[in-house]
């Protein structure tokens, strides 16, 4: 693979993101955008570099975030685009009293994730931003309930049976309140779940749709293998022609997952019980979701018909710190470069520093073909989290 070569000089651990990749995943949202009128923002969730934000703003129409934090991080990449600022949009279940005035400052729109959260910021914060609510249809389309907003007894977002209790009560419930937010997947590229959405909310918050102005569809879809946008097309149109909503969805791993890369380099190499292991200078505390949810993330060069085989191990005391089993057409050896793939999404996010391992260099790629170090973190810096104050800062 044409990366390899590249990654090949790079100190490890390292994460690269490639931003060719990341360009082309973002014309996925030309069409969105021009041929639906939807608006399209990125979720910093997945990958939050300033850096690859302000690569991206140009090109979408704002941002989703879900903290004072990535506000903060967020709201500059859209002042320095040059095709004018985009729009910055929150949602969380945790909105602490004292972010209240800051985010007031920083964002456009938020969307209440219950009514409780908005009564008790709405005074603060109406007038300021466009006020919504996330409403939860109740659809599941995930099997692992840990991946599932609408999982029974969710604490994402107002049932919609709650909404219809509020309507029937009378008075004006939903006063102020001017869009809606829904997010009911995760890794998907069945766009059909979406349409079965926005159907389910005609069919039972008409009247709801009716009072607001906009919609944000969430994320949780992803652009790969071609999907069939036209669900996705024909939700937006239903929506606006039916209701008059602006129409907004905020993708976020679809726009950086197969951009990004774990760049690791062997340390050592024995046998247990004829077993290859191979210890990398990386660990799955890098790419937290392997552990979490089990699975094997992919290695450049892994080849089912490899006639060498390893256990590629994490370098921490954690048995359980493995990438997986992987098959090579080449022995490795100590001091080689091991590459995972498809990792630009919810890895640099969610590292953490167990052990005491460093957090992986970050690299941008660019478009000329050369590496840029974008961040690297130090002792100093681990030493910072602890309450340290180090005296050195290798
Ligand atoms: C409200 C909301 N919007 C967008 C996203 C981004 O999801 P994904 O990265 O799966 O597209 C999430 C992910 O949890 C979310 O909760």
């Amino acid at each position: 693979m044409q990366i390899a070569g590249l990654l090949e000089s790079l100190e490890t651990p390292a994460f690269v993101y490639d931003e060719a990749t990341v360009r082309q995943l973002l014309e996925y949202a030309q069409p969105i955008r021009s041929r639906s009128d939807c608006q399209v923002l990125y979720s910093l969730k997945p990958l939050s570099l300033p850096g690859l934000l302000e690569f991206m703003a140009p090109h979408l129409d704002g941002f989703a975030i879900s903290s004072l934090f990535e506000a903060r991080l967020a709201r500059p990449a859209l002042e320095c685009c040059e095709t004018g600022p985009g729009t910055l949009h929150l949602t969380t279940p945790g909105i602490r009293p004292n972010d209240v005035a800051e985010l007031g400052r920083l964002c456009d729109y938020i969307s209440f994730n219950s009514v409780g959260q908005w009564n008790r910021h709405r005074d603060a914060l109406e007038g300021k931003v466009s006020c919504g609510l996330r409403v939860n249809p109740g659809l599941s389309f995930l099997d692992d309930e840990r991946y599932d907003p609408c999982r029974p007894n969710s604490k994402l977002g107002v049932p919609l049976e709650e909404i219809a209790v509020l309507a029937a009560g009378g008075g004006n419930p939903f006063d102020g309140l001017e869009g809606l937010l829904v997010h009911t997947n995760c890794d998907s590229n069945d766009f059909t779940q979406l349409e079965e959405t926005v159907d389910r909310l005609h069919t039972e918050v008409s009247g709801l749709l009716r009072r607001v102005s906009w919609i944000n569809l969430g994320g949780g879809y992803l652009f790969e293998n071609s999907p069939d946008l036209s669900p996705l097309y024909r939700a937006a149109e239903f929506l606006q022609s039916n209701y008059g909503l602006g129409v907004i969805i905020e993708p976020g791993a679809a726009f950086v997952r197969s951009a990004g890369y774990i760049v690791a380099t062997v340390l050592d190499i024995f046998t247990n019980s004829a077993r290859n292991i191979a210890v990398l200078d990386t660990t799955v505390n890098h790419m937290p979701e392997v552990f979490e949810y089990d699975f094997e993330p992919d290695v450049v060069g892994h080849d089912d018909k490899g006639k060498w085989e390893y256990t590629l191990a994490g370098c921490t005391c954690l048995a359980g710190d493995l990438f997986g089993e992987y098959r090579f057409h080449q022995p490795l050896e100590v001091g080689d470069k091991v590459v995972f793939c498809n990792a630009g999404a919810y890895t640099m996010t969610k590292a953490h520093t167990f052990n005491g391992v460093n957090l992986p260099a970050i690299y941008a790629l660019n478009e000329a073909r050369t590496l840029e170090l974008k961040q690297r973190s130090s002792y100093a810096d681990y030493a910072a989290r602890w309450g340290a104050h180090a005296a050195s800062t290798v």
